[in-house]
């Protein structure tokens, strides 16, 4: 039909517009012009790619998908994971995972109060992931903001000592130990759920596999301690390196509305959820976790 050929051309034409203008100086870059509902080709493809390596964060403003078109965006990515807390993934899609404070029929329906310390997502599995896509279909307003801060710049920044170091130590990832610390709010894990996610080793510092910079990969959540070295004192210097990493100068805070992708990059950026009214506000995240490779740094 006449009129189904003219949205394909004006789809195409605004694919071909995309431009992309940085957010701060290290991290967070928006995307305009791309619809990321409709059909891209690949060349427009790599340049959002590109831009994901080297900007951490991307925003795309006022996007209409539904949960298959969320998924197969992603899928141009690498394969998706399901999340080992099936219970917050959307009923028949276990490639979305829920990030909500809604509970409907007295269970919640999605996974709620977690996320306000910085982390990268799954860190914790053997290839851990490359990417998280975000939608925002609710949120409230002036709070609940996310924070990302970019592990680019603050490896850059730290002293050369600390940078020598922690490029010769492997953090220690354990998601059952940061589960049973931090959230006793949520039912226990189940043994085979504890079986999905056996403690693994990355190195501290990783360098990226496609621009080949070095990033922290570090982060208070899920890291226990540096292996092989005395657990208090890899605590202590976790949670200065997060004070470090958790200034205005390498960070980005975005304030959302309904309609807005993100999409981090989970091998050289941290994230965590700024707080909200979570009695009385609503807020609705749906989240596709692209997997990655396994940790590297090269020498
Ligand atoms: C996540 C996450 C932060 C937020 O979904 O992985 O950490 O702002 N979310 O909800
Ligand atoms: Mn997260």
């Amino acid at each position: 039909m006449k009129g189904d050929y003219e949205m394909v051309i004006a789809k195409s034409i605004e694919q071909i517009a995309i431009s992309i203008t940085p957010l701060t100086d290290h991290i967070g870059a928006e995307v305009f012009g791309a619809d990321l509902a409709a059909p891209m080709d690949n060349a427009i493809f790599d340049r959002i790619r590109r831009a994901l390596s080297d900007w951490g964060v991307l925003v795309f403003r006022g996007q209409e998908w539904t949960p298959e078109g969320h998924i197969a965006f992603s899928r141009r990515f690498g394969p998706l994971e399901d999340h080992v807390l099936s219970d917050y993934c959307l009923p028949g899609h276990p490639e979305i995972f829920v990030v909500s404070n809604i509970i409907e029929n007295g269970k919640h329906i999605g996974a709620f109060g977690g996320s306000k310390r910085y982390h990268s997502d799954l860190s914790y599995m053997h290839e851990p992931s490359l990417g998280s896509i975000f939608h925002c279909l609710e949120c409230p307003e002036g709070e609940g903001e996310t924070c990302f801060t970019s592990m680019f710049a603050v490896y850059d920044a730290l002293p050369a000592e600390r940078k020598k170091w922690l490029e010769a130590r492997l953090g220690v990832h354990d998601y059952v130990w940061n589960f049973e610390n931090n959230h006793i709010d949520r039912p226990p894990l189940t043994d085979e759920q504890k079986a999905k996610t056996p403690i693994v080793s990355h190195p501290a510092v990783r360098t990226h596999p496609e621009n080949r910079r070095k990033a922290l990969y570090v982060s208070d959540v899920f890291v226990s301690h540096f292996e092989g070295e005395d657990y208090d004192e890899s605590r202590a210097l976790v949670k200065e390196l997060m004070n470090f990493a958790s200034q205005p100068r390498f960070e980005y805070v975005h304030r959302w509305t309904p309609g807005d992708v993100i999409i981090w990059d989970n091998r050289s950026v941290l994230h965590k959820a700024l707080p909200f009214d979570e009695t009385n506000a609503r807020r609705r995240m749906h989240r596709t976790t692209i997997r990655g490779d396994r940790p590297f740094l090269d020498a």
